[in-house]
């Protein structure tokens, strides 16, 4: 698949001029934004909910990839497509029936994601793989952003790539999150990711088309 995205992570914008912050991710050409919602139990960290991605919705088009950090998402995912969602991605972990969450998005039209913790395997693969749009490979353990990757991630991502395929399901966009920058991000590229979520990497540089360049070129390197 020759599919390639960089998804900005605005947990590491500038909360007080967040409209400002996505534009100039969007302005320097990006269609895609990830965003982290966080409800301090599934991980320890509380960040943003629904208001948030309806804000943003009525000021930008570009696909909005909210990514679902939350204990039983199924009673919170209505409220993000009525927001305007494109792609809601929820984690195994935090739900008995991943496979009901993950139908209860594609039901709506939306595009739905399965997220794994570093310590997660694969094993649901064969049986989720019908039902998904999107495989989140956690490359950190989830809550914050600035750490470093995680190696032990890259052979899930290469094994996950084989899995799909041999599954009939290579269409299935493969997102890595967590530690993306210049040095990391080839790296997840030849494992087999295709959506590469960075947040400080973008945001904790001032000149933010430049940030995006760098990635860009680590990439195509
Ligand atoms: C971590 C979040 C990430 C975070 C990544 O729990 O899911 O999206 O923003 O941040 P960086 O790119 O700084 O590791
Ligand atoms: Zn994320």
């Amino acid at each position: 698949m020759n599919v390639t995205k960089l998804a900005p992570s605005i947990l590491s914008a500038d909360f007080g001029c967040l409209e400002r912050e996505v534009a100039s991710v969007v302005e320097a050409g990006c269609d895609w934004i990830h965003v982290d919602v966080m409800d301090g139990r599934f991980v320890p960290n509380i960040t943003m909910g629904p208001l948030v991605v309806s804000a943003l919705r009525r000021r930008f088009t570009c696909t909005l990839d909210v990514h679902l950090m939350v204990e039983q998402p199924e009673s919170i995912i209505p409220a993000f497509v009525e927001a305007g969602a494109d792609v809601i991605t929820i984690h195994q972990e935090a739900t008995h029936h991943p496979h009901r969450a993950l139908q209860m998005i594609r039901n709506t039209g939306l595009r739905a994601g399965l997220a794994l913790n570093p310590g997660t395997g694969l094993d649901g693969l064969p049986y989720l793989a019908d039902d998904i749009d999107l495989l989140l490979v956690m490359t950190v353990n989830p809550g914050f952003g600035g750490q470093n990757l995680i190696p032990a991630t890259l052979s899930k991502i290469a094994s996950a790539r084989r899995q799909l395929v041999e599954l009939g399901h290579g269409d299935v966009l493969i997102e890595v999150d967590g530690g993306i920058n210049e040095h990391t991000i080839r790296q997840v590229h030849e494992a087999g990711a295709n959506v590469f979520v960075a947040g400080s990497a973008v945001f904790d540089h001032p000149d933010r088309a430049d940030a995006l360049a760098r990635l860009t070129k680590a990439l195509m390197s």
